[in-house]
């Protein structure tokens, strides 16, 4: 994140992202010297911290009889341990569906009246079932799935909803989380996901995630929300061994007292300790190896080393159970006594509560979920697996996966992938990432899941289920999809017995979604865990007020991206691509351009020669000017303007993580106007973003400079095409904004208060007034001013200087709080270019912004209803998301009521008006597509450069 600034930065070392903060080196051995007592040492040799000693043992006597009562005493413990250790892990439950009860439940709080869900789609955790379903739940168990109308008998107090085949799945599973551990909003004080302090090193299972649970995480709430019920907390991903994960459900308050109790909302509360899943976070490559100064050398040592010694420490116990049993039958009181008290000098004792976790693992006591992305990564830690002996649960993130999936598979240990869907590009390990990955790994038989990595914006869990739905774009089955978030994960983590299926016996954790799950825009109208909705309905109506529903939009299956054999490709893209082609294109159903007058409607056929539509109408009519042309036939076709993005960084930084791949970022002290940054010096046209801007039918983008505090520069357009360099149009137009930025991210060493920030903007503004520089066009209202702001304090505070320089031309660029002040914006006629459509309320800053349907209305709606001009943009770590610009447009016309037309111009003409792009509507770039844009699994066919008149992008779709 560029604009955050340093000395205010927590180390972002939860999982993907990149520490802002570098770890002290000055590393020592750890080893605890302070004396230890006698029955602490007998309870670490066998490591029985959970139990308690009678009290006598205390005020033992010196008398032999006694003392040889201890030595039988500890030998008992030690063998009741032994046994404890060698029982393996409970997968399932021994009773059947109709016996089994929710252990979480309880009479005081939990569901107290049956609920009966009726005429139900369901996905039931497996497949979407062809028939509709009644669903009984009581004391947040499911009691029966059966066809819809069979006669259920449910006593008359029962809650009774006809849903009218409405989709129902199993509440969502996230299988990598870091809400309640790094609460919203996130503050220094509370970031307790990475044990980096430097004494401990970078091997530290010792450490639990569960003793920085936060039982109140407002963002908890939020990502129930988004249907997600059962998620794994876990340590961040700075160390090697970063420490033990746990699971939670994600209702607040759910024990008996509604308090914020700890054990009251994990998945296990019920079950005895000694019976919960226990598993343990890992890291390969980038992370350790950065905090740690490492190379994968170091950390493969390191983690060898540890678990060499952990399996010494199996060993010794084993020995001693089996010598403590020997010895047991045969009752040889001094052999005892010898036996235990050679036992308590024992030098490793403290070790083993340190090695208990990975003695677990040895133990296959305790899942090992390893953050991991590159191939090389995988091989390492397989390897490892095979040299020690454990399995291996889940790679996390595994960006790459897709490279190897016959190499994981090989490992025999069935491997989850748990991945993101298009979350990638921000880091070297990170670059290979490919939105086919999902089908890829799918079709070697390699079990994917999709996981949120929540904590910011970025990974905001709300939004795990879209990641499933674009998957399924992308191709991953309907079916494997929606297990992908639901049974896959519970499936992973030994779970899915009480979560991931929607079925009789299972924990009554259910969504009912307003649309298909995955089709874009799917809200949650009731989210259903334990049997208690955690939604409040009154809310949820009025978030979704706006919604037109499309008849028949809401059930069907959602496309997946067309694909074109690569001869067929090959062939028109030569013709196509010729100067002063003429193309044929039949089968569209829709135009959204404007000097282009469609008379039909309906299955039109556009005729474009030089660049330019000669007919556009039934396929009769245009039957004269298609003379010999290039025809291509499409079946859902839609014509658009180009759109356009305001990039995060796109041409001037491609890996957000690394400095050495972009073009450096403005650190200015002084505000003289000759020192100001022009983004147009420093640009690249080509990378991974701009090739997934390019499938999205973004043609142009608008990029300011990269900088830290509060001063940026100028911003520039370019094509997003990779056909023109520097010298030919590549830049569509030299300057677009003078940039700057108020707010948290804003501070820096210039100016460290927000104060500063908002009197240096006045001062700008008052000192150069009349003066012929970019500060003076600034002032004068002939160059539009960009101001990046999220907090609506703040956002009030640029309102005044508007009112007070009431010429300027003054954007608002972010705006997670605009909606909070929209009427005053509406007023003050500023405009905004929203990157907060579906935002997290993850900083102080933005903890008052919508969290969006179902919760609150969406921003959009707020903006939309106030008259505020916006359009929309997508933030982020870089650009990975471009290709999501008219979805993004969708979603939030969705919630806002918008058309299709208004929901095109959210990415396209709003913002070219509010930026004062030069556009004709003649001259306009345009993108031909096959699908609905507005829909998942539409994919560009042909876009064309308007100035240029020649076709600019064909079939840029790459598999
Ligand atoms: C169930 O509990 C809710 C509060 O959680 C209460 O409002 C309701 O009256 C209770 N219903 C019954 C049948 O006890
Ligand atoms: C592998 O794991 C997946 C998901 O966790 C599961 O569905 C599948 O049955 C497993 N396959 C084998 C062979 O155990
Ligand atoms: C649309 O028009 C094309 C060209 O005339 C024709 O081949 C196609 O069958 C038509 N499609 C529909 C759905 O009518
Ligand atoms: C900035 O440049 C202008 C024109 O080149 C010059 O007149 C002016 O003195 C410069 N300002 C400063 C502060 O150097």
């Amino acid at each position: 994140m560029s604009i955050m600034a340093s000395g205010d930065a927590h180390p972002k070392t939860y999982d993907p992202l990149l520490p802002t903060q570098s770890v002290s080196h000055n590393r020592r051995q750890y080893r605890p010297k302070a004396p230890i007592s006698v029955i602490t040492l007998i309870l670490l040799i066998l490591g029985l911290q959970f139990i308690v000693l009678p009290r006598y043992v205390y005020q033992i006597s010196p008398s032999e009889i006694k003392l040889s009562r201890f030595h039988l005493d500890r030998l008992e413990v030690g063998l009741q341990k032994c046994a404890e250790i060698n029982t393996p892990p409970v997968r399932y439950p021994v009773t059947n569906a109709g016996s089994r009860t929710n252990p979480r439940w309880n009479s005081f709080t939990g569901q107290n009246e049956t609920v009966v869900l009726k005429n139900v789609k369901l996905f039931d955790g497996e497949t979407i079932l062809n028939k509709k379903v009644d669903i009984v739940f009581k004391k947040g168990i499911i009691e029966s799935v059966d066809t819809a109308g069979k006669s259920i008998s449910v006593d008359e107090h029962a809650k009774v909803f006809d849903l009218e085949g409405k989709f129902v799945t199993p509440g969502l599973v996230d299988l990598h989380s870091h809400h309640l551990a790094f609460a919203w909003p996130l503050l220094s004080a509370t970031d307790d996901t990475n044990e980096v302090n430097p004494e401990m090193g970078p091997v530290t299972p010792q450490v639990r995630i569960i003793d920085s649970i936060k039982a109140y995480d407002m963002a908890t709430t939020i990502i129930a929300s988004g249907g997600v019920t059962t998620s794994l907390i876990l340590p961040g991903s700075a160390n090697i061994m970063g420490g033990e994960a746990v699971l939670v459900k994600n209702a607040l308050r759910s024990g008996e007292n509604s308090e914020e109790v700890v054990e009251e909302i994990l998945l296990e509360h019920g079950i005895p300790i000694s019976q919960r899943r226990r598993f343990m976070k890992m890291a390969c490559g980038e992370n350790p190896r950065r905090v740690y100064k490492h190379t994968r050398m170091g950390n493969a040592w390191y983690f060898r080393k540890h678990m060499e010694r952990a399996k010494e420490l199996l060993e010794k116990q084993d020995a001693w159970c089996l010598q403590a049993e020997v010895l047991r039958g045969n009752g040889n009181a001094a052999a005892i006594s010898k036996f235990v008290e050679s036992a308590l000098k024992d030098e490793s004792a403290t070790d083993y509560l340190e090695y208990d976790s990975s003695i677990g693992i040895l133990r296959g006591k305790v899942g090992v979920n390893i953050h991991c992305y590159e191939t090389e990564d995988f091989w390492d830690m397989i390897h490892h697996s095979k040299e020690f002996g454990f399995r291996i649960q889940a790679f996390h993130h595994a960006l790459e996966a897709w490279k190897v999936p016959e190499m994981i598979k090989d490992s025999g240990d069935n491997i989850t992938i748990a991945t993101f869907a298009e979350f990638g590009l921000y880091k070297k390990e990170a670059y290979e990432a490919n939105l086919w990955a999902g089908k890829i790994l799918a079709e070697h038989g390699v079990p994917v899941a999709y996981k949120s990595d929540h904590v910011e914006t970025e990974t905001n869990a709300k939004y795990l289920l879209y990641q499933a739905a674009t998957a399924h774009s992308f191709h991953l089955s309907e079916d494997l999809a929606l297990q992908s978030v639901t049974s896959v994960p519970a499936r992973s983590l030994e779970i899915d017995h009480r979560v991931g299926y929607a079925r009789a016996g299972y924990d009554a954790d259910l969504v009912v979604w307003d649309s298909h799950p995955l089709s874009i825009g799917a809200t949650a109208l009731n989210v259903f865990i334990d049997g208690k909705d955690i939604l409040d309905a009154k809310k949820t109506e009025e978030s979704l007020a706006n919604v037109v529903s499309e008849s028949g939009q809401n059930s069907k299956t959602p496309s997946m991206r067309p694909i074109i054999a690569a001869n067929v490709k090959e062939e028109v893209c030569k013709a196509a691509e010729k100067n002063g082609a003429k193309i044929t294109i039949t089968g569209i159903q829709r135009s959204y351009l404007y000097h282009v007058q469609v008379t039909s409607s309906g299955n039109l056929t556009m005729v474009v020669d030089h660049g330019k539509i000669i007919c556009f109408d039934s396929d009769d009519q245009c039957a004269s000017a298609s003379a010999e042309s290039i025809t291509i036939s499409l079946k859902d076709g839609h014509v658009l303007p180009g759109l356009t993005a305001v990039s995060v960084s796109l041409g001037l930084q491609e890996i957000s993580g690394d400095s050495r791949t972009g073009d450096g970022e403005v650190k200015k002290a002084s505000f003289d106007p000759n020192d100001t940054v022009y983004a147009k010096y420093g640009i690249h046209l080509d990378g991974r973003a701009f090739a997934r801007a390019r499938i999205g039918g973004v043609t142009r983008a608008v990029t300011a400079p990269l900088y830290s505090g509060f001063v940026d520069g100028v911003s520039t357009g370019i094509k997003t095409t990779g056909k023109n360099t520097i010298l030919d149009g590549g830049i569509f137009q030299d300057d677009v904004a003078l940039h700057f930025a108020v707010g948290q991210g804003a501070k820096g060493d210039v100016l460290s208060t927000i104060s500063s920030e908002i009197s240096k903007l006045r001062q700008i503004l008052t000192e150069n007034a009349g003066k012929d520089n970019i500060y003076g066009k600034a002032a004068d209202g002939s160059f539009p001013l960009v101001v990046h702001v999220q907090n609506e304090y703040d956002i009030t505070q640029l309102i005044k200087i508007k009112q007070d320089f009431p010429v300027i031309n003054l954007i608002i660029l972010g705006g997670a709080g605009a909606p909070l002040v929209a009427n005053e914006l509406a007023a003050a006629k500023i405009p905004v270019i929203l990157t907060a459509n579906r935002d997290a309320q993850d900083t102080w800053e933005k903890r008052n912004s919508l969290p969006g349907p179902p919760l609150s209305k969406s921003p959009a709606a707020i903006l939309a209803e106030a008259g505020v001009l916006f359009g929309l943009a997508i933030p982020g770590e870089g650009d990975p998301h471009l290709h999501n610009l008219p979805l993004e447009a969708s979603w939030a016309a969705k919630y806002a009521g918008l058309s299709s037309k208004d929901a095109i111009n959210l990415v396209s003409r709003n913002i070219e008006q509010i930026l004062g792009l030069v556009v004709k509507e003649e001259t306009r770039d345009f993108v031909v597509f096959e699908g609905d844009p507005l829909q998942f699994g539409a994919s560009v066919v042909l876009a064309f450069d308007g100035q240029q008149g020649d076709v600019s992008l064909c079939w840029p779709e790459s598999n």
